[in-house]
């Protein structure tokens, strides 16, 4: 593949040389991974002949974007108005996931959740299923059938949520390790254990999560937590005894590698300590946090703590399914809150960043040799303001800068998983 070539070995933020820049590069896939990203002249006469040569020249492509957080059953009842997150999950997100006991239903929402992701240029994603165990053999079926690395899990609920929407803390534990045992690494699928947020799970019920991410701990683990002051208020009611709202999960052996905790806005420096020192990471949701409210997510503390950093759409709470349009609004959450966010790091942010929170670096996020070929083909002409802006562009940053801001589905020409062709727009 003959294109422009970004990717990163580390965050910007922190690192010089975090990234390659080939302006005339060449990616090569092998089999359903990279054999080499570099420069087209000096790799060209490697090809051995008659090796089709895709011609993206004038195009960018990067490593396929990984949204960190995420609910495909919500995806119908996205941009629904409610005066922030919990009547918003009363009105709209409980009756919505109900219809999932259905595995029809879940199904052709998982066919149009993923081809949507694709379409937007997300390859990669840690998606929240509902609690009914139906939900998640749909998505893992369709994600199978694009052969798509992605994460998901059931969620756990036993309390303060609509009874047709609770498990126990037995059958939630139980159903959990049958899906694991299913289909935790099976092909390019991963398991999540998921509880859905404190307030709706019994310390019985965080309890056995706990247990389970003991029990299997290359599995992954994902919630919510301290997205909304009322939401932080009720599980302090909750959880009297508990130093904070993430000292609930810490006390229940939740914060552990390969733990990713969405929104993070109203944790204190004591919280980020430990989420740094067991290797948990954050899920930013910008678009989310504005739309319903929550709060602004604060840059520079994490960073002082060193929490890995990841970029997400929380759909349907977020507004959009673009990862660009994510980056877009994060730019702008951060500059609220006095921190400015480079073009570059939030194209790390949505790459290797999430790669590196959900600790598959070398296996997706860049084009290291080994890695699994999910990438993506930007084009700086997809709309007539973008190629307008671009072509005046002065570097890369300016360049990367105006498809963050500007760029949305549109930008993305071509996606394909494991070397595959998955999407390529319709011109
Ligand atoms: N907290 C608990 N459940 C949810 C959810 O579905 N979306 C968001 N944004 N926050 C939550
Ligand atoms: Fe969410």
């Amino acid at each position: 593949y003959r294109a422009s070539l970004l990717h990163f070995n580390d965050d910007p933020a922190f690192h010089q040389n975090a990234y390659s820049w080939h302006e005339d590069g060449l990616l090569i896939v092998n089999d359903g991974h990279v054999h080499v990203a570099g420069d087209y002249a000096q790799l060209v006469d490697f090809l051995p002949p008659g090796t089709p040569l895709h011609d993206y020249r004038g195009k960018l492509i990067v490593p396929g974007f990984i949204d960190t957080h995420v609910h495909y059953p919500q995806t119908d009842m996205i941009a629904s108005p409610a005066p922030g997150l919990l009547p918003w999950l009363d009105k709209y997100t409980f009756p919505t996931e109900r219809k999932f006991a259905d595995p029809a239903h879940a199904a052709q929402v998982a066919s149009f959740f993923l081809d949507e992701l694709l379409r937007c240029g997300t390859t990669s994603a840690m998606v929240y299923c509902t609690v009914h165990p139906q939900s998640v053999d749909a998505f893992f079926g369709a994600s199978e059938a694009r052969n798509l690395r992605m994460v998901a899990g059931k969620v756990l609920m036993d309390r303060n949520c609509p009874e047709f929407l609770q498990d126990t803390p037995e059958s939630g534990a139980r159903d959990s390790e049958a899906l694991i045992q299913k289909w935790h690494k099976r092909g390019r699928q991963l398991y999540a254990i998921t509880p859905r947020f404190a307030p709706t799970s019994s310390e019985a019920q965080l309890e056995l999560a706990g247990a389970l991410a003991k029990a299997y701990p290359d599995t992954y683990l994902q919630t919510h937590v301290a997205e909304n002051t009322d939401e932080v208020a009720w599980v302090k009611s909750l959880f009297p005894q508990a130093r904070s709202y993430m000292d609930v999960y810490d006390r229940y052996g939740m914060l552990r590698p390969r733990s990713m905790y969405a929104h993070c806005i109203w944790l204190d420096d004591a919280d980020r300590q430990r989420m740094s020192e067991t290797g948990s990471a954050i899920s930013i949701c910008p678009t989310s946090n504005l739309f319903l409210g929550s709060g602004l997510f604060d840059f520079e503390r994490a960073d002082a703590a060193r929490v890995p950093l990841s970029l997400a759409t929380d759909v349907g709470g977020g507004t959009s399914f673009s990862m660009l349009q994510t980056m877009n609004e994060a730019y702008k959450v951060a500059r609220m809150g006095g921190s400015y966010l480079p073009a570059l790091r939030m194209f790390y942010l949505a790459t290797l960043g999430g790669a590196r929170a959900m600790q598959l670096d070398g296996t997706i996020g860049s084009f290291v040799p080994g890695a699994e070929a999910d990438f993506i083909v930007l084009d700086p002409q997809a709309t007539a303001l973008l190629a307008r802006r671009t072509e005046r562009t002065e570097n890369l940053e300016e360049l990367l800068f105006a498809i963050a801001m500007l760029g949305d589905d549109r930008t993305v020409a071509a996606t394909y998983a494991a070397g595959r062709p998955v999407h390529r727009r319709a011109n």
